[in-house]
């Protein structure tokens, strides 16, 4: 399927038709919001964000070409840093733009995923998502994913991770 196909069939699944055949998934299963990616907020860490501090002021470097995926935007990685107790998934969610979400869904212990055809982040347990500023979009988590500061910065990405 396109990623034109895809769009059609999440827009006639967002007006209400059944779209979920198209997606090879079926028809009857329960209804679920269809985001398209978008640009981050004004005010988001590209538009006028301050430059990345220091280490020391809990700014964290994630170097590029550990996540090529990151170069281009819409893609994503799994950022793991035990040792500045961050686990993110990071996204290039427009040109220059990045957001950080913590990785662990809010409902229980469950890793969530980035869906990059519809801009979500989504629990496998039970089906929580959320958008890409950590809000909840569909329960049953009752709290949102915190959503980390990241800069880009020469060939880096910075999430600033308060201590
Ligand atoms: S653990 Fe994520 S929805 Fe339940």
């Amino acid at each position: 399927m396109t990623s034109l196909d895809r769009r059609s069939a999440l827009l006639a699944l967002a007006r209400g038709g059944c779209a979920l055949a198209a997606l090879g998934t079926g028809c009857g299963g329960e209804w679920r919001q269809a985001v398209v990616l978008a640009p981050p907020p004004e005010g988001a860490a590209c538009s006028g964000a301050p430059p990345p501090g220091t280490a020391e002021q809990g700014w964290v470097e994630v170097r590029l070409e550990d996540h090529p995926a990151l170069a281009t935007p819409g893609g994503h990685a799994e950022v793991r840093l035990p040792e500045a107790l961050l686990d993110v998934v990071l996204v290039h969610v427009s040109p220059g733009c990045f957001v950080a979400l913590w990785r662990i869904c809010t409902h229980g212990d469950c890793a969530v995923a980035w869906l990059p055809d519809e801009g979500v982040m989504e629990c496998p347990c039970h089906g929580s998502r959320f958008a890409q500023d950590g809000q909840i979009l569909q329960g049953p988590a009752r709290r949102p994913l915190t959503a980390f500061t990241a800069v880009r910065k020469e060939n880096s990405v910075f999430i600033h991770r308060p201590r």
